[in-house]
Protein backbone atom coordinates (compact mmCIF):
# COMPACT_ATOMS: atom_id res chain seq x y z
CA UNK A 1 0.00 0.00 0.00
CA UNK A 2 1.20 3.28 -0.80
CA UNK A 3 0.56 6.86 1.08
CA UNK A 4 2.46 9.14 -0.83
CA UNK A 5 1.35 12.62 -1.85
CA UNK A 6 1.29 14.08 -5.10
CA UNK A 7 2.36 17.41 -4.76
CA UNK A 8 0.19 18.56 -8.16
CA UNK A 9 -3.09 17.19 -6.18
CA UNK A 10 -4.52 18.01 -3.01
CA UNK A 11 -6.09 15.00 -2.09
CA UNK A 12 -6.57 13.34 1.15
CA UNK A 13 -4.91 10.54 2.15
CA UNK A 14 -8.32 8.11 2.06
CA UNK A 15 -8.65 9.35 -1.37
CA UNK A 16 -4.64 7.93 -2.12
CA UNK A 17 -4.98 4.76 -0.99
CA UNK A 18 -7.04 1.60 -2.31
CA UNK A 19 -10.26 0.89 -0.17
CA UNK A 20 -10.90 -0.64 2.19
CA UNK A 21 -8.57 0.27 4.80
CA UNK A 22 -7.88 -0.29 8.50
CA UNK A 23 -7.16 3.15 10.41
CA UNK A 24 -6.24 4.12 13.94
CA UNK A 25 -7.05 7.29 15.20
CA UNK A 26 -3.57 8.21 16.79
CA UNK A 27 -4.74 10.61 19.28
CA UNK A 28 -7.60 7.79 20.81
CA UNK A 29 -4.37 5.00 20.42
CA UNK A 30 -2.34 7.50 22.80
CA UNK A 31 -4.91 8.75 25.15
CA UNK A 32 -5.29 4.83 25.72
CA UNK A 33 -2.16 3.76 26.41
CA UNK A 34 -1.72 6.84 28.87
CA UNK A 35 -4.76 6.32 30.62
CA UNK A 36 -4.00 2.73 31.37
CA UNK A 37 -0.33 3.29 32.51
CA UNK A 38 -1.65 5.96 35.04
CA UNK A 39 -4.43 3.92 36.14
CA UNK A 40 -1.62 0.23 36.46
CA UNK A 41 0.53 2.94 38.40
CA UNK A 42 -1.80 4.35 40.56
CA UNK A 43 -2.75 0.72 42.11
CA UNK A 44 0.66 -0.65 41.88
CA UNK A 45 -0.44 -3.24 39.30
CA UNK A 46 2.04 -3.92 36.45
CA UNK A 47 0.56 -4.48 33.26
CA UNK A 48 1.54 -6.92 30.74
CA UNK A 49 -0.72 -6.61 27.94
CA UNK A 50 -2.69 -9.62 25.75
CA UNK A 51 -0.76 -8.77 22.13
CA UNK A 52 -2.99 -11.09 20.42
CA UNK A 53 -5.17 -7.96 19.92
CA UNK A 54 -3.21 -6.89 17.40
CA UNK A 55 0.14 -8.70 17.03
CA UNK A 56 1.89 -5.50 16.02
CA UNK A 57 5.38 -4.65 16.67
CA UNK A 58 5.13 -1.19 16.34
CA UNK A 59 1.60 -1.04 18.39
CA UNK A 60 3.61 -3.35 20.96
CA UNK A 61 6.67 -0.65 21.21
CA UNK A 62 4.12 2.07 22.33
CA UNK A 63 3.00 -0.21 24.99
CA UNK A 64 6.66 -1.18 26.23
CA UNK A 65 7.10 3.01 25.96
CA UNK A 66 4.29 3.32 28.22
CA UNK A 67 5.07 0.90 30.98
CA UNK A 68 4.11 -2.67 30.41
CA UNK A 69 6.47 -4.94 31.99
CA UNK A 70 5.92 -7.90 30.01
CA UNK A 71 4.43 -9.12 26.55
CA UNK A 72 1.46 -11.65 26.78
CA UNK A 73 0.50 -14.33 23.78
CA UNK A 74 -1.43 -17.16 23.38
CA UNK A 75 0.68 -19.50 21.23
CA UNK A 76 4.27 -20.55 20.57
CA UNK A 77 4.05 -19.11 17.36
CA UNK A 78 2.84 -15.70 18.34
CA UNK A 79 5.94 -15.71 20.91
CA UNK A 80 8.21 -16.60 17.83
CA UNK A 81 6.90 -13.95 16.06
CA UNK A 82 6.90 -11.67 18.24
CA UNK A 83 10.49 -12.01 19.70
CA UNK A 84 11.86 -11.61 16.18
CA UNK A 85 10.53 -9.08 14.39
CA UNK A 86 9.78 -6.97 17.49
CA UNK A 87 12.55 -7.62 20.18
CA UNK A 88 10.56 -8.66 22.81
CA UNK A 89 12.39 -10.02 25.82
CA UNK A 90 9.92 -11.04 28.83
CA UNK A 91 6.77 -13.38 27.33
CA UNK A 92 3.50 -14.53 29.53
CA UNK A 93 2.33 -17.13 27.45
CA UNK A 94 -0.94 -17.38 28.57
CA UNK A 95 -2.04 -20.50 27.73
CA UNK A 96 -0.70 -24.54 28.00
CA UNK A 97 1.76 -25.44 26.24
CA UNK A 98 1.92 -29.11 25.70
CA UNK A 99 2.31 -30.37 22.12
CA UNK A 100 5.61 -31.74 21.88
CA UNK A 101 6.34 -29.61 18.60
CA UNK A 102 5.38 -25.98 20.67
CA UNK A 103 7.76 -27.31 23.68
CA UNK A 104 10.56 -27.93 21.08
CA UNK A 105 9.91 -24.90 19.22
CA UNK A 106 10.38 -22.53 22.58
CA UNK A 107 12.84 -24.54 23.56
CA UNK A 108 14.45 -23.27 19.64
CA UNK A 109 13.82 -19.78 20.70
CA UNK A 110 15.63 -20.24 24.20
CA UNK A 111 17.95 -21.36 23.04
CA UNK A 112 18.66 -18.70 20.03
CA UNK A 113 18.16 -15.36 22.69
CA UNK A 114 19.50 -16.39 26.04
CA UNK A 115 18.00 -13.51 27.58
CA UNK A 116 14.44 -14.33 26.92
CA UNK A 117 12.35 -15.31 29.54
CA UNK A 118 8.88 -17.38 29.46
CA UNK A 119 6.23 -18.02 31.53
CA UNK A 120 3.67 -20.27 30.44
CA UNK A 121 0.53 -21.05 32.61
CA UNK A 122 0.02 -25.12 33.33
CA UNK A 123 -3.36 -26.28 35.23
CA UNK A 124 -2.75 -30.09 35.40
CA UNK A 125 -0.42 -32.77 36.20
CA UNK A 126 -1.07 -34.21 32.98
CA UNK A 127 -0.10 -30.63 31.20
CA UNK A 128 3.24 -30.98 33.94
CA UNK A 129 4.18 -34.81 32.69
CA UNK A 130 3.78 -33.71 29.05
CA UNK A 131 5.77 -30.29 29.26
CA UNK A 132 8.70 -32.09 31.51
CA UNK A 133 8.43 -34.99 29.11
CA UNK A 134 8.75 -32.57 25.78
CA UNK A 135 11.55 -30.04 27.88
CA UNK A 136 13.72 -33.54 28.20
CA UNK A 137 13.54 -34.05 24.73
CA UNK A 138 13.85 -30.89 23.23
CA UNK A 139 15.23 -28.85 25.99
CA UNK A 140 17.55 -30.66 28.37
CA UNK A 141 20.51 -27.89 27.88
CA UNK A 142 18.16 -24.64 29.61
CA UNK A 143 17.45 -24.04 32.91
CA UNK A 144 14.29 -24.31 33.95
CA UNK A 145 11.20 -23.16 32.32
CA UNK A 146 8.97 -20.93 34.59
CA UNK A 147 5.45 -21.79 34.80
CA UNK A 148 2.31 -19.90 36.64
CA UNK A 149 0.05 -22.46 38.08
CA UNK A 150 -3.62 -21.58 36.36
CA UNK A 151 -6.85 -21.70 38.61
CA UNK A 152 -9.99 -21.66 36.14
CA UNK A 153 -13.50 -21.62 37.60
CA UNK A 154 -16.04 -24.19 37.58
CA UNK A 155 -18.11 -23.92 33.96
CA UNK A 156 -15.24 -21.67 32.68
CA UNK A 157 -12.54 -22.37 30.04
CA UNK A 158 -8.69 -24.20 31.32
CA UNK A 159 -7.33 -23.44 34.93
CA UNK A 160 -7.12 -26.25 37.79
CA UNK A 161 -10.71 -26.27 39.52
CA UNK A 162 -10.07 -25.41 43.77
CA UNK A 163 -7.14 -24.89 45.72
CA UNK A 164 -6.09 -29.04 45.98
CA UNK A 165 -6.06 -28.98 42.45
CA UNK A 166 -3.68 -25.78 42.04
CA UNK A 167 -1.56 -27.32 45.16
CA UNK A 168 -1.04 -30.65 43.59
CA UNK A 169 -0.57 -29.08 40.24
CA UNK A 170 2.56 -26.65 41.88
CA UNK A 171 3.75 -29.64 43.51
CA UNK A 172 4.26 -31.53 40.03
CA UNK A 173 5.73 -28.83 38.77
CA UNK A 174 7.88 -27.90 41.82
CA UNK A 175 9.02 -32.06 41.89
CA UNK A 176 9.85 -31.43 37.76
CA UNK A 177 13.78 -29.86 37.25
CA UNK A 178 12.50 -28.63 34.21
CA UNK A 179 9.96 -26.33 36.11
CA UNK A 180 9.80 -23.32 38.05
CA UNK A 181 6.37 -22.58 39.15
CA UNK A 182 7.22 -18.63 39.72
CA UNK A 183 3.49 -17.58 40.79
CA UNK A 184 -0.54 -18.11 39.83
CA UNK A 185 -3.05 -17.01 36.99
CA UNK A 186 -6.56 -16.79 35.65
CA UNK A 187 -9.03 -15.14 33.72
CA UNK A 188 -11.54 -14.06 34.89
CA UNK A 189 -12.97 -12.97 31.52
CA UNK A 190 -14.59 -16.13 30.59
CA UNK A 191 -16.40 -15.48 33.01
CA UNK A 192 -17.83 -12.48 31.18
CA UNK A 193 -20.90 -14.21 30.08
CA UNK A 194 -21.59 -16.75 31.82
CA UNK A 195 -24.53 -17.00 34.06
CA UNK A 196 -26.63 -14.37 35.47
CA UNK A 197 -25.91 -10.81 35.25
CA UNK A 198 -26.88 -10.08 38.78
CA UNK A 199 -24.47 -12.66 40.08
CA UNK A 200 -21.23 -12.02 38.14
CA UNK A 201 -19.36 -9.29 40.95
CA UNK A 202 -20.26 -11.93 43.35
CA UNK A 203 -19.07 -14.88 40.70
CA UNK A 204 -15.93 -12.98 39.85
CA UNK A 205 -15.17 -12.14 43.07
CA UNK A 206 -14.98 -15.56 44.27
CA UNK A 207 -13.44 -16.85 41.61
CA UNK A 208 -10.42 -14.16 42.25
CA UNK A 209 -10.58 -14.97 45.82
CA UNK A 210 -9.54 -18.40 44.81
CA UNK A 211 -6.20 -17.32 42.63
CA UNK A 212 -5.66 -15.81 45.80
CA UNK A 213 -6.28 -18.70 48.36
CA UNK A 214 -4.43 -20.28 46.07
CA UNK A 215 -0.83 -18.42 45.78
CA UNK A 216 -0.86 -18.18 49.56
CA UNK A 217 -1.27 -21.89 49.70
CA UNK A 218 1.09 -22.05 47.11
CA UNK A 219 3.87 -19.96 49.32
CA UNK A 220 2.93 -21.20 52.78
CA UNK A 221 4.22 -24.51 50.83
CA UNK A 222 6.82 -22.99 49.66
CA UNK A 223 6.52 -24.05 45.71
CA UNK A 224 6.79 -20.71 44.35
CA UNK A 225 10.20 -20.17 43.47
CA UNK A 226 10.38 -16.82 42.71
CA UNK A 227 10.39 -13.33 44.89
CA UNK A 228 8.49 -11.11 44.20
CA UNK A 229 6.15 -13.99 42.89
CA UNK A 230 3.50 -13.23 39.80
CA UNK A 231 -0.28 -13.16 40.35
CA UNK A 232 -1.70 -12.34 37.19
CA UNK A 233 -5.40 -11.85 36.13
CA UNK A 234 -7.34 -9.24 34.00
CA UNK A 235 -8.99 -8.87 30.59
CA UNK A 236 -9.78 -5.61 29.38
CA UNK A 237 -13.83 -5.63 30.51
CA UNK A 238 -13.21 -7.07 34.56
CA UNK A 239 -10.26 -5.78 35.43
CA UNK A 240 -11.56 -3.42 37.76
CA UNK A 241 -12.46 -6.81 39.79
CA UNK A 242 -9.04 -7.91 39.46
CA UNK A 243 -7.98 -4.06 41.27
CA UNK A 244 -10.43 -3.82 43.45
CA UNK A 245 -9.73 -7.71 45.02
CA UNK A 246 -6.48 -8.54 44.46
CA UNK A 247 -3.88 -4.98 44.11
CA UNK A 248 -3.78 -4.58 47.76
CA UNK A 249 -4.03 -8.31 48.79
CA UNK A 250 0.03 -8.87 49.29
CA UNK A 251 2.70 -7.38 50.20
CA UNK A 252 4.11 -5.99 46.96
CA UNK A 253 7.97 -6.90 47.62
CA UNK A 254 6.18 -10.98 47.96
CA UNK A 255 3.65 -10.39 44.70
CA UNK A 256 3.30 -8.54 41.95
CA UNK A 257 0.17 -8.49 40.63
CA UNK A 258 0.40 -8.33 36.59
CA UNK A 259 -2.75 -7.41 34.42
CA UNK A 260 -2.94 -8.78 30.97
CA UNK A 261 -5.24 -6.73 29.43
CA UNK A 262 -4.71 -6.38 25.57
CA UNK A 263 -8.42 -5.01 23.79
CA UNK A 264 -8.22 -2.12 26.07
CA UNK A 265 -5.73 -0.12 23.82
CA UNK A 266 -7.60 -0.40 20.68
CA UNK A 267 -11.18 -0.36 22.37
CA UNK A 268 -14.44 -0.44 19.80
CA UNK A 269 -17.66 0.40 18.95
CA UNK A 270 -19.68 -2.61 20.57
CA UNK A 271 -18.72 -5.06 23.08
CA UNK A 272 -16.16 -3.03 24.90
CA UNK A 273 -17.89 0.19 24.68
CA UNK A 274 -20.73 -1.40 26.38
CA UNK A 275 -18.64 -2.87 29.03
CA UNK A 276 -17.00 0.75 29.69
CA UNK A 277 -20.62 2.18 29.90
CA UNK A 278 -21.39 -0.42 32.43
CA UNK A 279 -18.76 0.58 34.92
CA UNK A 280 -20.01 2.80 37.50
CA UNK A 281 -18.90 6.60 37.42
CA UNK A 282 -16.63 8.49 39.59
CA UNK A 283 -14.89 5.09 40.13
CA UNK A 284 -11.63 6.89 39.08
CA UNK A 285 -11.87 4.22 36.29
CA UNK A 286 -9.87 5.16 32.33
CA UNK A 287 -12.57 6.04 29.70
CA UNK A 288 -10.74 4.03 26.79
CA UNK A 289 -12.18 5.55 22.91
CA UNK A 290 -12.24 3.67 20.02
CA UNK A 291 -9.49 3.36 18.25
CA UNK A 292 -10.07 1.64 14.87
CA UNK A 293 -11.93 2.35 11.97
CA UNK A 294 -12.51 0.52 8.50
CA UNK A 295 -13.37 2.82 5.71
CA UNK A 296 -14.45 1.10 2.64
CA UNK A 297 -16.47 3.32 -0.68
CA UNK A 298 -20.47 3.12 -1.33
CA UNK A 299 -20.23 0.82 -4.43
CA UNK A 300 -23.60 1.12 -5.43
CA UNK A 301 -27.37 2.53 -4.26
CA UNK A 302 -29.23 -0.16 -6.04
CA UNK A 303 -33.32 0.60 -4.33
CA UNK A 304 -34.58 3.08 -2.33
CA UNK A 305 -32.99 2.62 1.75
CA UNK A 306 -30.15 -0.03 0.43
CA UNK A 307 -27.02 0.91 0.22
CA UNK A 308 -24.08 -1.12 -0.68
CA UNK A 309 -20.13 -0.43 0.97
CA UNK A 310 -17.27 -2.48 0.08
CA UNK A 311 -16.16 -3.53 3.49
CA UNK A 312 -17.29 -7.08 4.68
CA UNK A 313 -16.16 -9.56 6.57
CA UNK A 314 -12.63 -10.14 5.59
CA UNK A 315 -12.17 -6.59 6.70
CA UNK A 316 -13.81 -6.26 9.66
CA UNK A 317 -15.15 -8.64 12.86
CA UNK A 318 -18.70 -9.64 12.98
CA UNK A 319 -18.41 -12.73 15.41
CA UNK A 320 -20.17 -10.51 18.52
CA UNK A 321 -21.99 -8.42 15.84
CA UNK A 322 -21.40 -6.62 12.56
CA UNK A 323 -19.99 -3.21 12.34
CA UNK A 324 -21.41 0.02 13.24
CA UNK A 325 -21.46 2.66 10.44
CA UNK A 326 -19.92 6.14 11.73
CA UNK A 327 -19.48 8.69 9.48
CA UNK A 328 -19.55 9.86 5.89
CA UNK A 329 -17.17 11.62 3.89
CA UNK A 330 -17.65 13.54 0.88
CA UNK A 331 -15.82 16.37 -1.15
CA UNK A 332 -13.12 16.50 1.79
CA UNK A 333 -16.19 16.71 4.18
CA UNK A 334 -17.25 14.22 7.04
CA UNK A 335 -20.67 14.41 8.53
CA UNK A 336 -21.96 11.33 11.10
CA UNK A 337 -24.57 8.65 9.81
CA UNK A 338 -27.80 8.08 11.67
CA UNK A 339 -30.25 5.89 11.08
CA UNK A 340 -28.31 3.09 9.28
CA UNK A 341 -27.65 -0.56 10.35
CA UNK A 342 -25.81 -3.40 8.37
CA UNK A 343 -28.18 -6.09 7.79
CA UNK A 344 -25.89 -8.37 6.07
CA UNK A 345 -22.09 -8.86 5.30
CA UNK A 346 -20.79 -10.83 2.48
CA UNK A 347 -17.06 -11.32 2.25
CA UNK A 348 -16.84 -7.71 0.61
CA UNK A 349 -19.95 -6.57 0.72
CA UNK A 350 -22.26 -4.74 3.39
CA UNK A 351 -25.46 -4.41 2.89
CA UNK A 352 -26.71 -1.16 4.71
CA UNK A 353 -30.51 -0.50 5.29
CA UNK A 354 -32.57 2.30 6.99
CA UNK A 355 -33.25 5.69 6.34
CA UNK A 356 -29.99 7.07 6.27
CA UNK A 357 -29.14 5.50 3.01
CA UNK A 358 -30.43 9.01 1.94
CA UNK A 359 -27.34 10.14 2.79
CA UNK A 360 -25.36 8.06 1.03
CA UNK A 361 -23.98 8.13 -2.93
CA UNK A 362 -21.82 5.99 -4.87
CA UNK A 363 -18.26 7.21 -4.31
CA UNK A 364 -19.14 8.38 -0.74
CA UNK A 365 -16.37 6.33 1.72
CA UNK A 366 -18.08 5.66 4.73
CA UNK A 367 -16.14 4.41 8.00
CA UNK A 368 -17.06 1.96 10.50
CA UNK A 369 -16.55 1.29 13.91
CA UNK A 370 -15.92 -2.11 15.14
CA UNK A 371 -17.03 -4.37 17.67
CA UNK A 372 -13.96 -6.88 19.31
CA UNK A 373 -10.94 -5.55 18.18
CA UNK A 374 -8.98 -8.94 18.12
CA UNK A 375 -11.21 -10.27 15.30
CA UNK A 376 -10.50 -7.44 13.42
CA UNK A 377 -6.70 -7.01 13.35
CA UNK A 378 -6.23 -10.36 12.48
CA UNK A 379 -7.64 -9.88 8.87
CA UNK A 380 -5.25 -6.96 7.91
CA UNK A 381 -1.43 -7.34 7.60
CA UNK A 382 -1.24 -3.52 7.61
CA UNK A 383 -3.07 -0.44 9.10
CA UNK A 384 -2.26 3.39 9.00
CA UNK A 385 -2.10 5.54 12.32
CA UNK A 386 -3.40 8.86 11.30
CA UNK A 387 -3.62 12.52 13.68
CA UNK A 388 -6.41 14.58 14.11
CA UNK A 389 -6.44 15.55 10.98
CA UNK A 390 -6.70 12.75 9.36
CA UNK A 391 -3.00 12.49 7.73
CA UNK A 392 -1.34 9.27 7.82
CA UNK A 393 1.79 9.43 10.71
CA UNK A 394 2.79 5.71 10.39
CA UNK A 395 1.92 2.59 8.71
CA UNK A 396 1.84 -0.47 11.67
CA UNK A 397 1.80 -4.01 9.91
CA UNK A 398 0.75 -6.87 11.73
CA UNK A 399 2.32 -10.46 12.29
CA UNK A 400 -0.49 -12.80 12.22
CA UNK A 401 0.46 -16.02 10.31
C1 LIG B 1 -5.89 -15.70 29.01
C2 LIG B 1 -6.24 -14.32 28.57
N1 LIG B 1 -5.68 -13.27 29.21
C3 LIG B 1 -5.95 -12.01 28.86
C4 LIG B 1 -6.82 -11.72 27.82
C5 LIG B 1 -7.07 -10.29 27.44
O1 LIG B 1 -8.41 -9.91 27.60
P1 LIG B 1 -9.05 -8.78 26.66
O2 LIG B 1 -9.08 -9.35 25.28
O3 LIG B 1 -10.43 -8.54 27.22
O4 LIG B 1 -8.20 -7.59 26.76
C6 LIG B 1 -7.43 -12.79 27.13
C7 LIG B 1 -8.35 -12.53 26.02
O5 LIG B 1 -8.92 -13.41 25.41
C8 LIG B 1 -7.12 -14.13 27.51
O6 LIG B 1 -7.67 -15.19 26.90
Amino acid sequence: MTASRDPAVDESFLDRVPLPVLVLRGQALEHNLAAMRDYSRRHDVELAPHVKTHLSPQLWRRQEAYGATACTLATVAQVRAMVEHAGVRRVLLANEVVAPGDLAALCRLRREHPDLEVMVFVDSTAAVGAMDRGLARSGADLGPLGVLVEVGPSGGRTGARGVDEARAVARAAAASERLQVVGVSGYEGVLASQGAVADRPRVVDAYLGDGETALRALLDADLVDRRPAILTFGGSDLYPAVVARLADAFDPDDVRVVLRSGCYVLHDHGLYARAQAAMPDGAGLPVFEPVLEVWGPVLSVPEPGRAVVGVGKRDASYDVEPPVPLRRRRDGQETALAELTVERLFDQHAILVGAGTRALAVGDLVAFGISHPCATMDRWRSAWIVDAAGDPVEEIVTLFG
